[in-house]
């Protein structure tokens, strides 16, 4: 195929699709968006004002004057980050907020996106759609190591039931579940290192657009 390619990744959390679709859209010369970083910025913003994330109203204006310099905040990671995006991402309205500016960033050179809903909401015409997954221990173990490499503390068992908890927090809501997409690859990471996740996916993707 010719033209602006978009590669969907999903799946739920610490499974491996930022470094994949990192490597994916470095590979393939395309931009990378790095969706969750969203709905961590917005709720990052409510959490400034003393707010509750899960305030439809609240979140939904915060969700309104993202700048894309908060996407550079340094504050977006933590288990204080993550319930708030996880809350604030449960509300269509903040949602349909980030919609557009989601499609506007594919819409010029297409792009790697990974996230929760890219091929069944946001790009459902995706050329390439990635399910990427791994079990809840090892996307427990890799998630405690990245807190430990940013120097926060952090027990690996208080980990796990957060992520057990904002994953099904994900596939249980209304508003765009985390799901994969019919017609996705799924890719189970976990007895994969990053090397070989990328080999499986670059060949399904070369697959599906061809020679670029
Ligand atoms: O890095 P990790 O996989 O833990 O999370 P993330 O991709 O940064 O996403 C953080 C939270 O944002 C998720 O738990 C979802 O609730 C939400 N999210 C979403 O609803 N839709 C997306 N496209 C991306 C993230």
């Amino acid at each position: 195929m010719t033209g602006k390619p978009i590669v969907a990744i999903d799946g739920p959390a610490a499974a491996g699709k930022g470094t994949l679709a990192r490597r994916l859209a470095a590979e393939l010369g395309l931009p990378y968006l790095d969706t969750g970083l969203l709905y961590r910025a917005a709720g990052r913003r409510v959490l400034d004002t003393g707010g509750d994330p899960a305030d439809p109203t609240v979140a939904e204006a915060a969700a309104r004057s993202l700048l894309p310099s908060d996407l550079n905040r340094n504050d977006l990671r933590g288990p204080l980050a993550d319930a708030a995006a996880a809350s604030v991402a449960s509300i269509p309205a903040v949602r349909a907020a980030l919609l557009a500016f989601q499609r506007d960033f594919a819409e010029r050179d297409g792009a790697v996106l990974d996230g929760r809903d890219i091929g069944t909401v946001i790009f459902p015409d995706a050329v390439a759609k990635l399910f990427v997954t791994a079990s809840l221990t090892e996307r427990a173990r890799r998630r405690w190591q990245e807190l430990r490499t940013a120097g926060m503390d952090a027990e690996i068992a208080t980990v796990e039931t957060d992520m057990r908890q904002r994953d099904a927090k994900d596939a249980a809501r209304t508003a765009a579940p985390l799901r994969p997409a019919a017609d996705a690859y799924r890719l189970d990471t976990s007895d994969l290192d990053a090397e070989a996740a990328f080999r499986s996916a670059i060949a399904f993707v070369r697959g599906r657009i061809g020679p670029r």
